[in-house]
């Protein structure tokens, strides 16, 4: 595959294309044994050790949101890539359950727009999750059911609207996050979500809608486990592909922000990253009163657990603005969602959502 790359390159083609569609392939599979898997350490000639801060967060803050301490998190750099961080699965056991279940109860609700928003209207778009319930779980009919509202859900945006300091707890996540990689004073101002059944992925594109490009980007990673592209500045730069799992998460600053990148491909999480088991008695999720991880209810669990069984969740949380800059007075109603650009959401003809779905989040 290396080699492959190396190939195409010379022609000054659309390389980052062609390694997509190859990870994308039904028939034949392809060929997974490149694909960077930094939940087995420095076993690639490109993975480095990352230094992080352990001074910064402590303990029990890192426990607060779930977090175990930082001087335990496995933190790596990639060469040829200044700025990008991935932290393999710096979660608590039995912590992943609490923030599925925010992905999937909460941050879908109403002020926050998603893909049903587009040809549904507001009242039907209300209360996925409660709509969903049923569906998702009863045991299956035998017959051929409507997908849920669930099922359905591509991508929820938090915009700049969002209260993030009452509502958005992930806010908390990505300070102690961001402080442990040497970014204090990180402002998480927007999100996105992504839903992936097993049978989507994410078109190749740059996130250059942020104004202030020094701030990272956060990726957080539940469920089942994905193919990450991570390419150059330019189409012909030969990306390099990197397994993402449950749990995991990535820092993107500096130079690594502004690099083409795609999902082709969503993957069964391996066996033995049973990250999401709900997990009764794990004594760091209970101990603290200010802890905002919290056990998840049985009912709670037992839909989301039936979700992430064949789905994987991305939350994305971004800073937008840098010092001194402020958001517009009185945002449109686009601008409300977050700044913008557009990216081509893929599933399987078979899908319900198929075809080419866009989420727009242009700003102009
Ligand atoms: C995005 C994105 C990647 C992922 O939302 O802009 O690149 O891992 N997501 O799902
Ligand atoms: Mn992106």
């Amino acid at each position: 595959m290396a080699k492959m790359a190396a190939s195409m390159v010379e022609s000054g083609e659309d390389v980052f294309r062609k390694i997509f569609k190859f990870y994308k392939r039904r028939h034949p599979p392809p060929d997974f044994s490149d694909v960077i898997d930094f939940s087995r350490g420095v076993k690639h000639d490109k993975v480095v050790q990352a230094k992080l801060d352990p001074a910064v967060v402590s303990d029990v803050d890192a426990a607060r949101v779930g977090l175990q301490p930082v001087r335990d998190w496995r933190a790596f750099g990639l060469q040829g890539y200044p700025g990008f961080i991935f932290i393999s699965n710096p979660f608590l056991l039995g912590s992943q359950p609490f923030w599925v279940r925010q992905c999937l109860k909460t941050y879908p609700q109403k002020p926050n727009i998603c893909n049903l928003d587009m040809h549904m209207s507001p009242s039907e778009t209300q209360d996925i999750w409660g709509k969903s319930l049923h569906g998702l779980s009863s045991p299956p009919s035998g017959k051929r059911e409507p997908k849920t509202l669930l099922e359905r859900l591509r991508w929820v945006t938090l915009g700049y609207h969002y209260n993030w300091d009452t509502k958005l707890i992930s806010t908390l996540l990505s300070v102690q996050i961001t402080a442990a990689c040497g970014f204090p004073g990180f402002n998480a101002e927007a999100g996105i979500l992504n839903y992936y059944r097993s049978d989507s992925s994410l078109g190749i594109h740059v996130d250059e809608s942020e104004l202030d490009h020094s701030r990272p980007l956060l990726s957080f990673s539940f469920g089942q486990s994905a193919i990450f592209l991570l390419g150059g500045t330019r189409r012909q730069d030969p990306p390099t592909a990197m397994y993402m799992h449950s749990g995991d998460v990535m820092v993107m600053s500096g130079q690594s922000r502004l690099l083409y990148h795609a999902v082709p491909r969503i993957v069964p999480a391996p066996q033995g990253h049973a990250p999401l088991k709900m997990d009764g008695c794990n004594p760091a999720l209970s101990l603290q009163d200010s802890t905002v991880v919290e056990q998840i209810s049985e009912q709670d669990w037992a839909v989301c657990s039936k979700y992430i069984q064949s789905s994987r969740v991305n939350m994305t949380v971004r800073q937008v603005l840098g010092p001194g800059q402020s958001f517009p007075e009185e945002p449109s109603h686009h601008k409300k969602t977050d700044a913008g650009r557009t990216v081509t959401y893929h599933d399987e003809p078979a899908d319900e959502e198929s075809g080419k779905m866009k989420r727009s989040r242009c700003d102009c």
